[in-house]
Parts: structure tokens; sequence; C-alpha cells
């Protein structure tokens, strides 16, 4: 597979098939990753797989938390407090293209909430993977971390896997750390799941929008 190609076919994948992973495959996964570039070489990522009953564990927690309205508490805020456009409308339209996909009406609270609790499922991937980073890092080292996510999920293309990014598992990162065993000197940036892309299910034949070159891109 060309870069070109691997990058402009990467779609989040929100089913899987149950077809295991094996440990070869992660481990080449991760081998490519870790050529990524950060600031001076210092490689700030840390990476945690995590399949079979860590993963259950993983998914009744979080639902558990959920069910007892425990408030999210990320490491991080990923998103501004107050939505402003252009950004408010890209999120809402991405929101609608999913649903329609997933066939669950606009007010159908019922399902859709459903549908956001398969976020704990791992949408049915047999792996997941947690990235963290050492707190003592800066705002840069976040960069080197967003760059080595993209090539996993880049590299795991090579192999036929499907990836898909996850803000929503790290929701409880008290919980993730305390469940694979990371000290909290570690923030939990992300969580990413990985599988055989199901192609049967209309969720992953859809495809998101992108604004044209022209409009984020000035030449001087
Ligand atoms: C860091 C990050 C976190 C994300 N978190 C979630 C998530 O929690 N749940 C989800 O369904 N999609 C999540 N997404 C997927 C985005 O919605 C998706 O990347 C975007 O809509 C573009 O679609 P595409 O990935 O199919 O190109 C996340 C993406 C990124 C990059």
């Amino acid at each position: 597979m060309n870069i070109k190609e691997a990058i402009e076919g990467r779609i989040s994948v929100r089913a899987y098939l149950d077809t295991p992973i094996t440990k070869e495959t992660l481990t080449d996964i991760i081998d490519t990753a870790r050529w990524s570039p950060s600031g001076t070489n210092t490689q700030p990522w840390k990476v945690v797989v995590v399949q079979g009953e860590v993963k259950e564990a993983l998914t009744e927690a979080f639902i558990d938390a959920n069910k007892n309205s425990i408030k999210p508490n990320p490491d991080y805020q990923y998103y501004p407090e107050t939505w402003v456009e252009p950004f408010k409308a890209r999120r809402f339209q991405c929101g609608m293209d999913l649903y329609k996909a997933l066939d669950i009406g606009r007010d159908d609270k019922e399902k859709r909430m459903e549908a956001s609790l398969n976020n704990y499922r791992f949408f049915g991937a047999p792996v997941t993977m947690f990235f963290f980073i050492d707190k003592v890092m800066g705002k840069g080292s976040w960069f080197d971390m967003g760059m080595f996510y993209q090539n996993v999920m880049l590299a795991a293309r090579e192999h036929g896997l499907g990836t898909c990014p996850q803000a929503s598992t790290s929701d409880y990162p008290d919980i993730v750390r305390k469940l694979l065993d990371v000290p909290q000197q570690f923030d939990l940036m992300c969580g990413l799941s990985m599988g055989y892309p199901d192609d049967s299910k209309p969720v992953n034949q859809y495809r998101t929008r992108r604004d044209s070159v022209d409009e984020f891109t000035t030449w001087v």
C-alpha cells in the first residue's frame, strides 16, 4: 500500500470482526510507528495493548461509571468549552453523518445513548490500545504523540486492519490507570481500537467530509 492510499483510505472503523490479531502483527505495527519523529528525539509515547479479560473489565467499569452518572474526568480538555463556527457546524455534521449511517433518528435519544456506549465496548474490536505521556512533558510533546498515534493507524492498514481513535475511552483515566497498572505520573492521551473491519456494516461504509485545500491554505 502506498502512503497516499494509506492516508486517504483510513477511516474510523466502528464495527469489527471477531478475528483476533496476532502478537506478531501488533508488534510489527508498533515497531513501524516508533520511527515517528519527536522533538529532540524524546519519543514520549507509552503504549498499553489491551485484549481479553482486561478489555472486558474496562468496558464493564466504563459502563458502570456512566450508568452511575460519574462525571468524566479526562486528564486534559480536548474540546472548547464553548463551540464557535466553523467548528460547531463541522461537529454537528459529523454527528449527523454518523447517526444516518447507524440509521438512528434525530430524536431517538435512547439509540443515540446506546451508540455512544458502544465506544466503551470498543465497537467490538478485539484489541484496544491506550496511549500515555509522562506528565513532565510539555505541550510540544503532545504533537509527537499525535504523529505516533496516526502512524499506528496507518501501519495497521498495511495489515488490512481498521482503527478507531477514541477520546471517549479516556473519559475515566483513573479507571484505566488502575486496571492497566499505569503510574499516576502518566497522563492518558487517548484510546485506539483495532481489528479487522466488518465491511458488511453501513457504519463502515460512509465517509466524513473535508474542506478543500483552498479553504484553509493561503499561498504567499
Ligand atoms: C483524537 C481523536 C479522538 C476521537 N474520539 C472518538 C470517539 O471517542 N468516538 C468516535 O466514535 N470517534 C472518535 N474519533 C473519530 C472522529 O470522529 C473522526 O476521526 C472524524 O469524524 C473523521 O472521520 P474519519 O476518521 O472517518 O476520517 C476521534 C478522532 C480523533 C482524531
